[in-house]
C-alpha cells in the first residue's frame, strides 16, 4: 500500500517506517522535525518536511503520495509539559490531528491508524487493563489523545474512514538502525542507559513507597518492533477499533534498573527520589483483543531482549542522531 506516516522521524514512527518498508509498502514520511530527526528517516522512504498545522501542505502530501492509508504518530507526548502548557497539547494533538483527518477524507484515504496511549485510562480500576475500562485521563496529554479517539469515531461514522487506534503501554527497545533519541528524555530505559554510558551521574528512582512489592512503579514494556508489527496488521481491510498494545508482564522500576545492569555489565548508582506527580503505581495491559482480532503476537516479549536492543543502539549512537 501507499502509506503516509506522520511523525515518521520520531522514535516510534521511524521504526514503524522501517518495518512498513520491510513488509513491502511504499512509505512517505510527513514530519516537521520539531522533535524528530532527519537521520531517523529510512532512506527508502520519501521524506516531506511539513507541519500538520498547514492544511495545504498535508493535502499536497496526500495527493502526491496517493496515500491509501495514514499512520499518525505526530503529536506532543510529554506528560509533565502538558500539565503546564495544556493548550499546546489540545491545539496540536486534537486540532492539527483533525486537520489531518479532514484532508484524509478529502483525499480519499481509506484507512487511518492512530497512536493513542494507556494514559487515556488514568488510574485504572482493574488490572490487567482491557479496552473497556473507563477512560479518565489525569493529564492534558492523555485527555488530548482520548479526545482524538472520539473524533476518529465520528469520522468513521459520518465519513466512513476506517480506523484503528492503538493504546500503547511502554514502548521501548530499538532496531539495529533506529532507536530512541528525544530532545528531552523522560523515559526510564534510555535514562538508565545514559548512566551506563556515563552521560548521567545516577539513576533517579521516582517514588519508592508505592503499593507494589518493591515500592516502585510497575509498567508493561513492549518492544518497538512488536508495536510496529501491529500497525502493519491494522492496515488490512476490515480491521478497526481500539486495541491495547503491551506484553501483559509488569516490571518495576527497580527490576528495569537491575536488567540494565545485567545487560550492560555495569553497576549503576541509584538515588531514590520523591514520586513524580501523576504516575499510576501499576499499568499492565491485557492485549488479548489485538491477538484475537489482528492476529498480533509479540515476538520479542522479554525485558532482557528489549533492554539489550536499546543498549546496542545507545552504545553505537552515544549522541543519538546527529542530523
Ligand atoms: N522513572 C524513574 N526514573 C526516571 C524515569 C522514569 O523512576 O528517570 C519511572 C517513572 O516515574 C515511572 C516509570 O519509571 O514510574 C516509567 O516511566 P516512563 O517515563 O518511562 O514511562 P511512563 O510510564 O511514565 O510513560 C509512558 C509513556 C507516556 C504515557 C504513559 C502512560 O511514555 O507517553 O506511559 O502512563 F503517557
Amino acid at each position: 500500500m501507499n502509506v503516509l506516516v506522520t511523525g515518521g522521524a520520531g522514535y516510534i514512527g521511524s521504526i514503524c517506517v522501517e518495518q512498513l518498508l520491510e513488509a513491502g509498502h511504499q512509505v512517505f514520511v510527513f514530519d516537521n522535525l520539531s522533535e524528530g530527526h532527519r537521520g531517523a528517516v529510512d532512506p527508502r522512504a520519501v521524506f516531506v518536511q511539513g507541519c500538520l498545522s498547514d492544511p495545504a501542505r498535508i493535502q499536497e502530501a496526500i495527493r502526491e503520495s496517493r496515500a491509501e492509508a495514514i499512520v499518525h504518530f505526530a503529536a506532543f507526548a510529554l506528560v509533565g509539559e502538558s500539565m503546564t502548557d495544556p493548550g499546546k497539547y489540545f491545539l496540536n494533538n486534537v486540532g492539527n490531528g483533525t486537520k489531518l483527518l479532514m484532508a484524509a477524507v478529502a483525499g480519499g484515504v481509506r484507512k487511518f491508524v492512530f497512536s493513542s496511549t494507556c494514559a487515556t485510562y488514568g488510574f485504572p480500576d482493574r488490572m490487567p487493563m482491557t479496552e473497556d475500562l473507563p477512560q479518565k485521563p489525569i493529564n492534558p496529554y492523555g485527555e488530548s489523545k482520548l479526545m482524538f479517539e472520539r473524533v476518529l469515531e465520528w469520522f468513521e461514522k459520518l465519513h466512513g474512514l476506517e480506523f484503528v487506534a492503538f493504546r500503547y503501554f511502554n514502548a521501548a527497545g530499538a532496531t539495529a538502525k533506529y532507536g530512541e533519541h528525544h530532545k528531552i528524555e523522560t523515559h526510564l530505559i534510555p535514562n538508565v542507559l545514559k548512566v551506563a554510558l556515563e552521560q548521567k551521574p545516577q539513576v533517579d528512582i521516582f517514588g519508592t513507597d508505592y503499593p507494589t512489592p518493591d515500592g516502585t512503579c510497575i509498567r508493561d514494556y513492549i518492544h518497538i518492533v512488536d508495536l510496529a508489527e501491529a500497525h502493519i496488521l491494522a492496515l488490512a481491510p476490515g480491521k478497526r477499533g481500539f486495541f491495547n498494545l503491551g506484553n501483559g508482564d509488569g516490571y518495576s522500576v527497580r527490576q528495569v534498573v537491575q536488567m540494565c545492569e545485567k545487560v550492560t555489565g555495569r553497576k549503576l548508582p541509584v538515588v531514590e527520589k520523591p514520586r513524580r506527580p501523576g504516575d499510576p503505581p501499576r499499568l499492565v495491559a491485557a492485549a488479548d483483543k489485538a491477538r484475537r482480532e489482528l492476529g498480533w503476537k509479540p515476538r520479542l516479549p522479554g525485558l532482557e531482549e528489549i533492554v539489550a536492543s536499546a543498549w546496542e543502539w545507545h552504545r553505537r549512537h552515544p549522541l543519538g542522531y546527529t542530523e
